[in-house]
């Protein structure tokens, strides 16, 4: 499927799930506030492949990238490392609430896809 339909309205604040777009795992999370805020404060010199956080959500209260971590492609971990986002057990990549690179090997934060959002509960990718 060229694209797909979702629903995130029944995501709890502070939780995500995974999704399968074109056979990759796509991280959906509903971000709470303190999240976002923490997000939008980072410096930017303080990162590797530095975006701010505006420009990796179209809605701040949700994140929706690849999950696959951008070193060599094994699918990262949620809710854990030192970022609070995601953590890849390959070679110890630590991703933030944004999904950007914080520390370990990876080059790049993790990708986005396209996507849209068809209401407020439902989300168009691809
Ligand atoms: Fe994720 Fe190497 S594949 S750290």
């Amino acid at each position: 499927l060229a694209n797909a339909e979702f629903d995130i309205g029944d995501i709890p604040l502070g939780q995500g799930i995974t999704v399968k777009w074109r056979g990759k795992p796509i991280f959906i999370r509903h971000r709470t506030p303190a999240e976002i805020d923490r997000e939008t404060a980072v410096n930017m010199n303080e990162l590797r492949d530095a975006e701010p956080d505006a420009a990796r959500a179209q809605q701040p209260e949700w994140l929706i990238i690849v999950g696959i971590c951008t070193h060599l492609g094994c699918v990262p971990i949620a809710n854990a490392g030192d970022y609070h986002g995601w953590f890849c057990p390959c070679h110890g990549s630590h991703y933030d609430v944004s999904g950007r690179i914080r520390k370990g090997p990876a080059p790049l934060n993790m990708e986005i896809p396209p996507y849209k959002f068809l209401t407020n509960t439902k989300v168009l990718i691809g």
